[in-house]
């Protein structure tokens, strides 16, 4: 695997997510393959959990790891060609990228949308860049419109914890204060497309995603018939995709709080979130605290996606 910025380039999902569970069951049986191999991991953003799982994955593989966080301590980077460059960035991306390439074996970058211009977000400039202009194989530490670590992450959760083998799995918008990228719920359903499971999503009036991320899920904009019987319930807020609201919040209703009345009228449903989650805005106290949460249980599998991808990687060098 040279590139991995979305589900299809983890090709057939059963067999990925039994790589996985090898993986999972002894994390340090390839150590041999990423010796004297570099990892360089470059943030535009902030991150607690791809940073560490990510790194964690790397070093059980035995590789180097790199950590660059572009907006600390690096040169600004203009990310626009043509732009005369007489501002407060005085390196271009284009040279930075196969600099960056000369050092390293391998590159996962994180970069968020913007959420001003769709077409820009959409096109995925920067990870693209990377792809074209590093000379390395490139993975995505979540970019503008996809986080595919996570939902790998998200998919091995789900298969340790379903108890029939096609659950109901329902993602459900809740509020937040700020403008979040569609990413984490575009690749949340784009990997669970790949499965049979029965997927609804279920949001406000005006948050549509991109249907070409849908696919062939059920949208319902009821939340309490959405929630009925489902089996794990998948809570995340994003920023309007349809224009003109593209990148705005269109609603802070708190009756989309994840809740345990709402989470009563599930088939006793597990709760997931990528994290960081803001409580008693996305999800109560009582929820992300119930038996029934799995949030941490997810943040952990985040060492074995990224680990799966890697050794992948690794082994196409
Ligand atoms: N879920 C996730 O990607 O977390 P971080 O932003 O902390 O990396």
């Amino acid at each position: 695997m040279k590139y991995f910025t979305c589900a299809d380039d983890i090709g057939n999902i059963k067999a990925a997510l039994q790589e996985a569970a090898e993986v999972k069951r002894d994390r340090f049986a390839f150590t041999e393959l990423g010796r004297n191999r570099t990892l360089l991991m470059i943030f535009f953003n902030s991150s607690l959990r791809t940073r560490l799982s990510t790194q964690k994955a790397a070093m059980n593989l035995g590789m180097n790891v790199m950590v660059l966080d572009v907006n600390q301590g690096a040169w600004k980077l203009e990310t626009e060609r043509g732009v005369i460059m007489d501002g407060d960035k005085p390196e271009h991306l284009l040279e930075a990228i196969p600099v960056m390439g000369c050092y390293c074996d391998m590159i996962g970058v994180r970069s968020f949308a913007g959420l001003k211009d769709k077409n820009e977000d959409y096109e995925e400039r920067v990870i693209e860049q990377f792809i074209r202009y590093s000379g390395r194989p490139v993975f995505s530490m979540e970019a503008a419109t996809r986080h595919p670590l996570q939902s790998f992450a998200d998919l091995i959760t789900i298969e340790e914890f379903k108890t029939v083998e096609r659950p109901k799995i329902v993602m459900t918008w809740a509020p937040h204060p700020k403008a979040l990228p569609q990413a984490v719920p575009n690749s949340f359903a784009e990997w669970i497309n790949k499965t049979d499971y029965e997927f609804v999503i279920t949001h406000p009036e005006g948050y549509e995603l991109d249907p070409k991320f849908v696919g062939k899920a059920r949208v319902e904009y009821d939340r309490d018939k959405a929630f009925e019987g489902a089996d794990f319930v998948y809570a995340k807020n994003w920023s309007a995709y349809a224009d003109p609201n593209y990148g705005k919040v269109l609603s802070t209703d708190r009756r989309w709080t994840v809740d345990t009345k709402a989470m009563a009228l599930t088939n006793n449903a597990y709760f997931m979130h990528c994290l960081p989650v803001r409580r008693n805005m996305i999800v109560t106290d009582d929820v992300i605290e119930s038996p029934r949460s799995i949030v941490i249980a997810e943040a952990a599998n985040r060492e074995i996606s990224a680990q799966t991808v890697i050794k992948r990687m690794l082994e196409s060098l």
